[in-house]
Order: C-alpha cells, then structure tokens, then sequence
C-alpha cells in the first residue's frame, strides 16, 4: 500500500512575499489550507506548479466593495463583482449594505446572506448598516456574521437616511457590546447639503462643483465627532476613505491624544487628483471627492510613515449610461476598481512609490487582522491557501474592455502598467489563470473571531 501524498500540490520557486519580508519558498496546499512553507520541500509523487521568477502574495482582502446586491443589480452583481476581483488577486471581498433596501436588520442580513451565498467567486464577508434607528437589530446581524457595521454620516448611494449623534451613539455602543468594528464614511451631512444647494443655485453643474461642495474641512468635523463617541462608547472604529492632509493630521493629532481608530485610503485617492475632472468628468465623481494634488501626496506621506492602516477599492459600480451623465447632480458617485487595484499598485511599486510588503501589509494583512478574520491574510501553515502569482515585470496598457465588472467603465484605461497578475488561487483552487476566471463559483462566507464572553451572551 503506497502512503497518499502528503499535501495536494506544491508551489515551488516563488518569491513569498509577507507584510514583512520575502523568500524565495515553495509552499504545500492540502485540502484548501497551507500545509507548509519552506525551502525545497519534498514533492515527491506531488503536482507542482513551478512559479520560479514570479511572486507570491496572500490574496488581497479588499475591505469596501459594493457589488449592489439586492436592489441594484444593474449596475453590478455579485457574480460579476467577485469574478472582477478573483481577476485583480482580491480573494476575499467585503461588501457594503446601501443596497436596496439596505441591509439594516437581522431579517434583511439574513436574506441577502440567501441571495449571494451561491454567485460569489471569491469568499465574502457582509457588512450590516449602522441605520437611524437600528441598534436594537445589531446583535442580531452579529449572530448571522456581521464583519461589522457601516456608518454613513454623510449622503452616499443608496435609501440610506443618516442617523441623528443621538442614533449614532446608541448604534456604537451596540456594535461594541458584540466586539465588532463600525466603519464609517466620514463627512457631515448637513453641510454637503448646505454647499450643494449653494452652488446649484448658483447655476453649477460642471464636475469640480462636487469637489468644491465636500470640502476637507466637512471631513475633519465628522472625523473629529465620529472619533470622539467611539473612543466614549468604546467601540473599534475605522475611517473608510479618508482623502485629505488636514483630516490625516486630525488623526494624528487624535491618536496622539490616546484616541484608537484604524483607517483607509482608496486606490482612486492615490492615483487621481483633481486634474482629472477635466478628462474624466463625472466618471471620477466620487465620495469623498477626487482632491487636489497636495492631498494626494499627503495620504502617500502617511503611508510612507505607516500611518495609513489599509488601502481598499470602495468598488462602487453604475451602469455606463449612468456613468456618462453630464449634470454632476444627477450622476452618481463611485467606480469600479476591485480589478485594477493590484496593477496599480504593482505598478506604484514599480515606480518606487510603495514595496511589495507595504501592498502585503495595507491589502490583506492588516485587513484581515483588524476584522479578526482567522485565516487569512498570510502565507503560513494552517492559514486557507488564498494566494496570487505575480510577474512582477510585466509591462502591459490597462484595457478597460477586459475587465470582468457589469460596466467596464474605468479611468485607469490606457494606463501604463508594470507587473500583473497571472493566477489566483482561493482554498487551493485555481478562480483565475491569464485572464479566464476558471471554475463554478466557490466563495464562502468569512465571519470575524468575536470575544468569547459577547458570544456567550
Ligand atoms: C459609494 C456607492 O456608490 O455605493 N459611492 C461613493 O462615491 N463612494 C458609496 C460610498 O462608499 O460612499
Ligand atoms: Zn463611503
């Protein structure tokens, strides 16, 4: 009798690449997880996959996507969004709940879990909405999965009303009683609103009035109000797309002052800046909005210094029609990127802007460590085999029309690029291989590690 193989197959030859460091490894998958990592491991009698010259990252975890299910599914769904992202290396995804209806109660969690649990092709974790008046529902979408709950403090897509301080603060102190994180977009409300009607009313609607309507200081004032409860309710907090110098520097100044708060920057605030309103027009409408070149190389700086907790997409997609809109009212805000965010940043690290550890680190480790999700986010043993393979030299032209999104609409089209993605790997199965999503769709649900006493509740 012949013993059976220790592991499925062997990865040999790749350049692994951590948050911290790189080896050249192989590494050993059986039965969907790392079995080993190490150097020549024995592969006797076992497939390989020779990756000499290539590099090997843990699939990237993208914190903030929307793939617009339920409610929206013209603009993107989640069989599309997810093949977009096994296409760009992200094997885990978060969704976001401004859906319609939004995902604001257990019963709706419960629903949408049944609506894309069987499409996804990469594995999820599901977003519950911190709502005007739901913190009675929090618990309940905690017991379903919940990787923690968006708070949106200012006008975005969606039916979303934004909830009163009052709603706010009960909606933080449930999400801390079930030990999970509340991410928040950050701009005040009331005084969008106020700089919208103003420039409407002065005739605007050329896409730089959607900058000069959000301005930095709106962002600070949220940050300051939204770090300040959660720090008094003792919630874990997180800043999705943060996009200025002066509300990086609130951060700082508040995590100086002992305040703990985790936050993001978007893809799109690293690589565009208001130069590209003229050429984009309301494709690059955005929220927060696309800023000037100062804030641009401000949140660079702070992911220089390791101030800046993770990168992600906000994969916000519309339909192309909806995307060409003229009146920078009527349009939408958001784009596609779940794709292109590893090319991109490949290519940024190409340039010297950033290394391949910082992409490890801001993309999936850190990601995957703040939202407790156990096995991801690093190439070890006992960790679920997500990784990519990368040539990292690469040099191709970003072409819109292959992206794999609904509306293949992006910005980044006929950018130079260098390093690309050659295959994708969830739980030891291969979802993408030079250019074809290959396989049924396969993505699992990710839940966070909660506290034990809040589960015992
Ligand atoms: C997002 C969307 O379209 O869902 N749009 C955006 O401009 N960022 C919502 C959001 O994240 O605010
Ligand atoms: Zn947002």
């Amino acid at each position: 009798m012949s013993t059976p193989a220790p592991f499925d197959f062997v990865v040999t030859g790749a350049t692994v690449v951590s948050h911290d460091d790189r080896r050249q490894q192989d590494i050993a998958v059986r039965d969907g997880r790392i079995a080993a990592v190490g150097e020549q491991l024995a592969t006797d009698g076992v497939r390989t996959v020779d990756a000499t010259g290539l590099l090997l990252l843990p699939g990237l975890v993208d914190m903030h996507v929307h793939l617009r299910e339920p409610g929206m599914t013209e603009k993107e769904d989640f069989a599309s969004g997810t093949r977009a992202a096994a296409a760009g290396g992200v094997t885990t995804v978060v969704d976001m709940p401004n859906t319609k209806p939004p995902v604001a109660t257990a019963e709706r969690f419960r629903q949408k879990l049944d609506l894309v649990r069987d499409k996804a092709y990469v594995d999820f974790g599901l977003y519950g909405m911190l709502d005007h008046d739901n913190d009675a529902e929090i618990a309940g979408m905690a017991e379903l999965g919940a990787m923690g709950f968006k708070l949106f403090m200012g006008q975005t897509t969606g039916d979303n009303r934004c909830p009163n301080d009052a709603a706010i603060f009960r909606g933080l102190e449930a999400a801390a009683a079930a030990d999970l994180v509340v991410g928040v977009h950050a701009e005040n409300d009331h005084l969008l609103r106020m700089f919208g009607d103003r420039l409407r009313a002065s005739g605007r609607k050329d896409p730089r009035a959607h900058l000069e309507g959000r301005p930095a200081f709106v962002e600070v004032e949220a940050v300051t109000r939204i770090v300040t409860m959660a720090t008094e309710a003792g919630t874990k907090l997180h800043i999705h797309h943060l996009s200025t110098a002066v509300g990086l520097q609130r951060v700082l100044d508040l995590r100086a002052q002992g305040h703990q708060v985790t936050i993001e920057t978007l893809v799109a605030h690293l690589f565009l800046d208001d130069e590209a309103y003229a050429t984009h027009g309301n494709l690059i409408k955005l929220n927060p909005p696309i800023r000037p070149a100062g804030d641009v190389e401000a949140l660079w700086a702070g992911i220089a210094r390791g101030d800046v907790d993770i990168i992600a997409t906000d994969h916000a997609p519309h339909t192309a029609a909806e995307q060409a809109e003229q009146d920078v009212w009527k349009a939408y805000g958001g784009f596609i990127g779940v794709e292109t965010m590893l090319p991109l940043l490949l290519t940024a690290a190409a340039a010297g802007k950033l290394t391949v550890e910082d992409i490890v680190r801001l993309c999936s480790y850190q990601p995957a460590r703040r939202w407790k999700m156990a096995d991801k986010g690093r190439i070890a043993a006992g960790f679920d085999a997500d990784f990519v393979l990368v040539d990292p030299t690469a040099a191709s032209v970003l072409d819109a029309a292959t992206l794999h999104s609904k509306h293949n609409v992006s910005p980044y089209h006929g950018w130079p690029l260098e390093g690309a993605v050659l295959a994708t790997y969830l739980r030891g199965q291969l979802i993408f291989e030079k250019g074809d999503v290959i396989g049924a769709p396969a993505g699992r649900q990710v839940v966070p590690v909660r506290a034990p006493h809040v589960i015992a509740q």
